[in-house]
């Protein structure tokens, strides 16, 4: 499959995908999402695959939706282009993404990379919600993530100020996991992603969807969801390989049964 806006390889077991508008700070048009999702299901599906790396470039992640598909269009025709349904689809992929970002951050940029389940930011990483700037607000999750990330306060002030946060300010909020040299970004985010492409698949995938569940549910139900996410777990074949292997004093050889 070959794609005009974003790069696709793998290594090992990671599915990397990059943003590659470079032009205009990877600016999410229609077609750059689409592809994105197209990609994120294809690896989601691929067997062979156990995580999946999403980057940018040095100077930016993304720096928010196309201004330039927005400014002429109607709210009818945006509506009926119904164009976050298909962030719905990303936030169905099962398998882990980490984000790996640098430089700015900004609009649906940041949308995206709260989309990511792992983040590691470059120093230079510049995050923030500005549509207010713009008049508008932000529509693929901005007030609702970000909300339930940092708080209703840093919430509030980032996104009816539409200032940006550093990455340190990002990680002292919990926003990102953490915070390295611009140069090593890609990398530590790679070894992480292969760290977990390296876990048992199905526990992966499980661990995933219950910590979801968590933003989701009240406390009793998300612990009822997590119970039973755990008597499904104990019925696989890695669980026993995982065991198993424990007790021989040997590295587990996990195959996602
Ligand atoms: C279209 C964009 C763009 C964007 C930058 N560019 N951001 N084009 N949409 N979101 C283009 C610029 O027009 C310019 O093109 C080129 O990228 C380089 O940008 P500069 O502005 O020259 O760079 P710089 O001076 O370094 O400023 C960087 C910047 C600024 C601070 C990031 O570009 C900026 O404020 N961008 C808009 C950020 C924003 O408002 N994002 C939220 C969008 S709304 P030319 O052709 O002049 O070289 C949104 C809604 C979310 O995201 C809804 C869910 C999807």
């Amino acid at each position: 499959m070959s794609y005009e806006y974003i790069t696709v390889a793998s290594d090992e077991a990671v599915g990397v995908i990059t943003l590659n508008r470079p032009k205009i700070l990877n600016a999410l048009n229609l077609q750059l999402i689409n592809e994105l999702v197209e990609a994120m299901e294809q690896f989601d599906h691929d067997p062979s695959i156990g995580a999946i790396l999403l980057t940018g470039n040095e100077r930016a992640f993304a720096a928010g939706a196309d201004i330039n598909e927005m400014a002429d269009a109607s709210a009818v025709e945006i509506m009926k282009r119904d164009q976050f349904a298909v962030w719905d689809r990303m936030s169905r992929i099962s398998k882990p993404i980490i984000g790996a970002v640098s430089g700015f951050v900004l609009g649906g940029g940041c949308e995206l990379m709260m989309n990511c389940d792992i983040v590691i930011a470059s120093e230079t990483a510049v995050i923030g919600q500005p549509e207010i700037n713009l008049g508008v607000m932000p529509g693929a999750g901005g007030t609702q993530r970000l909300t339930r990330a940092v708080g209703l306060r840093k919430a509030m002030e980032m996104l009816l100020t539409g200032d940006s946060i550093s990455a340190k300010e990002a990680w002292q909020y919990g926003l990102v996991n953490r915070v390295v040299p611009v140069e090593a970004c890609f990398s530590e985010a790679l070894k992480l992603a292969k760290r977990i492409s390296r876990q048992a698949p199905l526990a992966v995938q499980v661990i995933k969807k219950t910590v979801h569940k968590a933003e989701d549910l009240p406390l009793q139900e998300g612990m009822d969801y997590e119970r039973n996410s755990f008597y499904l777990l104990l019925a696989s074949e890695d669980r026993k390989e995982g065991m198993q292997a424990f007790l021989e004093k040997r590295k587990p050889r996990f195959t996602g049964n």
